[in-house]
């Protein structure tokens, strides 16, 4: 795909939303296990066992997705942003764009390093234990997951306002910014 082809293509659609998908339900859970005292309350820990696990599975997919879509990216470029969209909005976009890539990789890696360093198991779809690299370190390894909750919070905020970015886009100034990711060039 050249630059200048009015939609993103097939491949980038379905990473985009795939893991757009697996990012809200691990940051959903996040989200729910935040509002809970697991730490000091039995009951609310074992709710957050119950979840933590899926937050895990849904965090490493789309950690592991990205590497393949900046890959696909770094092939085939997004298409240009639409002539009449003023400059400001162009940088804005960039700038939010490559910092969602940014925290998706830094959330993985703060999520998958603390876990394994603090010794707290990482199993996949209920099914396959990811293997222990590091040595136990607690203090380093909470230290390390109060960086990814802070992460985690501040990408609740910037989701929010990418998605309330593109619906701007669709229903207000009404251009093909999120149509172009929805249905793509040959829409
Ligand atoms: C898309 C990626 C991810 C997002 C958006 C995300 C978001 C969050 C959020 C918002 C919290 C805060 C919960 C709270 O307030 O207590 C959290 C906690 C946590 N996340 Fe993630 N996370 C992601 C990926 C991962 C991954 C890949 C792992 C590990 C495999 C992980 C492990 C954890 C753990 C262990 C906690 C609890 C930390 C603690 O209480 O000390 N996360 N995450
Ligand atoms: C309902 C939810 C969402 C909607 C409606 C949405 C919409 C869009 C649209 C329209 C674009 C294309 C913007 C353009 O053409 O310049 C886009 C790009 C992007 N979205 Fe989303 N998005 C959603 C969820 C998410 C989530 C949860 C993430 C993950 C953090 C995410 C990360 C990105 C990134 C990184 C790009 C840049 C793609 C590129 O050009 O490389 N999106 N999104």
């Amino acid at each position: 795909m050249t630059s200048h082809q009015p939609g993103y293509d097939r491949t980038a659609r379905l990473l985009h939303w795939s893991s757009a998908l697996c990012f809200l339900i691990a940051l959903g859970i996040g989200l729910y296990f935040g509002t809970l005292d697991y730490r000091n309350n039995k009951a609310d820990y074992a709710k957050f066992g119950e979840v933590i696990y899926w937050h895990k599975t849904f965090g490493t997919l789309v950690f592991a997705l990205v590497f393949y879509r900046l890959y696909h990216r770094f092939r085939h470029p997004p298409p240009a942003l639409p002539a009449s969209m003023p400059g400001w909005m162009r940088s804005a976009s960039h700038l939010s764009h490559w910092s969602l890539y940014g925290l998706i990789v830094v959330l993985g890696l703060s999520g998958l390093v603390g876990s394994d360093i603090g010794n707290y198991p990482v199993k996949l779809f209920e099914l396959w234990y990811l293997p222990q690299f590091a040595g136990e370190n607690r203090p380093l390894a909470d230290s390390i997951l109060r960086v990814h909750i802070w992460l985690g919070n501040t990408a609740a905020i910037l989701v929010a306002i990418h998605i309330g970015a593109s619906l701007y886009h669709h229903w207000i100034v009404k251009d093909d910014v999120l149509r172009r990711m929805w249905a793509g060039p040959g829409r």
